[in-house]
């Protein structure tokens, strides 16, 4: 079986992700530093799988503290979550950005090249693609200047990757652009921690619901969309998480190679649609106020699937309104928790 290390392991999409690897008889090892999560992820997993998985607190800027890692665990690919992800965040602190996203990158690829391992999945953004003239966006269309040092980030590591690929044939490397991430595993048992307010709309949405905040602002009505608020392409974090598994069998036929793919259910929502969606599938009361436009939004984007449905052997399984349920019935785990605790 083969070993997987998976920097963010214990973070939103790589929890999810580490499950998705044991169902596909590889062995995940954690790579860490709990800036964006807790032992309540690690509690889940092992709940879900009936152990804990290999785990490292570690910073990956951290080269020395990573280098041990591979030296002890010798894996056979990375999956490379760690990151942060926090648009707002990343325009008032951009060199915290540019620090912790690049620099990890560039020490795991170093320890990659040490080590002779060969398989990268990136976890890249659709935000590379900024606002696209034609809708659904695919992999062709050209990156358009990011809008925040966060976007920038991404642009610059799949630069990274690609120019070390040419420099490298033997690194072979998925770069996975994901659009819009919700929901929970359906058990409830993982899913995103709440620090501080949210910045995205589900979780928004499901704080509001639960009480913690007291409305959802929908930032900007009149675009130019049927509803006039922003479209997008949500996609349930399982399915995502399902993905790099694919993209991880992909890579094992391959050589010599760098490819981008998008990740999306390939249909887009807009934000009425799914403040709507979310209280008809969980009956639930919803306060919500209209609000001016958020910087840096754009209007509409949405992805076309296709080369990852094709290449990758991959597609979605679960729809916006069972992300939305599962999004609701984490956040009730979470109170629950919380009333316990
Ligand atoms: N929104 C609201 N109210 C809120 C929160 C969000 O109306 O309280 C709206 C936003 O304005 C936007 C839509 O909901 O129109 C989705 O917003 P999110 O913040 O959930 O997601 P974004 O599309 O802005 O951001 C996501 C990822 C980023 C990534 C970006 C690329 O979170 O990591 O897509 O477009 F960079």
């Amino acid at each position: 079986m083969k070993k997987v290390l998976v920097t963010g392991g214990a973070g939103y999409i790589g929890s999810h992700t580490v499950i998705e690897l044991c169902n596909d008889d590889f062995i995940p090892v954690i790579v860490d530093n709990f800036s964006n999560t807790d032992d309540r992820i690690l509690d889940g997993l092992h709940q879900l799988l009936g152990y804990s998985p290999e785990l490292y607190r570690v910073d990956c800027t951290d080269y020395n503290a990573l280098k041990a890692v591979f030296s002890t665990e010798r894996p056979d690919a990375v999956i490379h979550f760690a990151a942060f992800k926090a648009v707002g965040e990343s325009t008032a602190l951009p060199l915290k950005y540019y620090s912790n996203n690049i620099e990890s990158l560039l020490v795991v690829l170093r320890l990659m090249e040490e080590f002779n391992i060969s398989d990268l999945v990136f976890s890249s953004s659709c935000t590379v693609y900024g606002q696209p003239e034609k809708l659904p966006v695919d992999e062709s269309c050209p990156p358009q200047p990011a809008t925040s040092p966060y976007g920038y980030s991404k642009q610059v590591c799949e630069r990274i990757i690609t120019d070390a690929c040419a420099a490298r044939p033997a690194l072979k490397c998925a770069l996975l652009r994901y659009f819009n991430p919700i929901g929970a595993h359906p058990s409830a048992l993982i899913g995103e921690l709440p620090f501080g307010i949210p910045n995205n709309l589900v979780p928004y949405i499901t704080q509001t619901a639960i009480g913690i905040r007291s409305q959802l602002t929908i930032h900007g009505s009149d675009y130019q969309t049927p509803d006039g608020t922003c479209i997008r392409d949500y996609i349930h974090v399982c399915d995502l998480a399902s993905a790099h598994v694919k993209a991880l069998r992909w890579l094992e036929n391959q050589s010599a190679v760098c490819e981008a793919f998008n990740l999306g259910q390939g249909l887009g929502n807009s934000v009425k649609e799914v403040v709507d969606t979310f209280v008809r599938v969980n009956e639930s009361a919803l306060p919500v106020v209209m609000g001016p436009r958020r910087p840096g939004d754009v209007e509409q984007v949405w992805a076309d699937v296709s080369k990852a449905n094709e290449q990758l052997q991959w597609k979605t399984e679960r729809s916006l309104e069972q992300a939305l349920k599962d999004a609701w019935k984490w956040e009730k785990h979470l109170q629950q928790a919380g009333v316990k605790s």
